[in-house]
């Protein structure tokens, strides 16, 4: 499971993400069994083996779309500072980085071998969220919320200034 950023509704989504992941080992019928490609299994299976891990990768690469750009949205509130404009410039580099990957490795899938593909996907996305989170959404959400606190604090002030007047 990707570590908490302390920010919810970026933890809902990254929840979500891990849910899609961890559903990548369910693409064989026979996961329970634990192998670790298609050897065993008769290729009159391969077909619906490639159909769940194709809607499952449908799945993933369309909502961590959708997240990215919730997150990208969320950066807009960041103070106008050099710190946060390097951060803003990594972490989307970062996005569009993982984008080309995934996009890369599903356009050359093994489709002889689909559980041996979905478990290698499988592999890469959980790494790469767990890395993520850590080095760039951590960060989005402590620095949203030292953003907040300030204007919270700003509130307060000209709260205090009009009550004096
Ligand atoms: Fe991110
Ligand atoms: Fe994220």
């Amino acid at each position: 499971m990707t570590a908490l950023t302390g920010h919810p509704e970026i933890d809902r989504q990254h929840e979500r993400l891990d849910g899609i992941i961890a559903r990548l080992e369910q693409v064989c019928a026979n996961h329970q069994t634990g192998a670790p490609d298609c050897l065993s299994c008769p290729e009159a299976s391969f077909p619906a083996c490639n159909n769940r891990l194709a809607d499952l990768i449908a799945d993933l690469l369309g909502f961590m779309i959708e997240h990215f750009s919730y997150e990208e949205k969320l950066m807009r509130f960041l103070p106008d500072t050099e710190l946060c404009r390097r951060h803003v410039s990594a972490h989307q580099q970062a996005h569009g980085e993982i984008s080309r990957l995934l996009s890369e490795l599903t356009a050359n899938l093994d489709r002889d071998n689909p559980r041996q593909s979905a478990l290698h996907l499988q592999h890469i996305a959980q790494a790469w969220m767990g890395g993520h989170a850590r080095q760039f959404d951590s960060v989005l959400a402590s620095s949203l919320e030292g953003a907040y606190a300030v204007e919270l604090d700003y509130d307060q002030e000209l709260i205090r200034l009009l009550a004096n007047n």
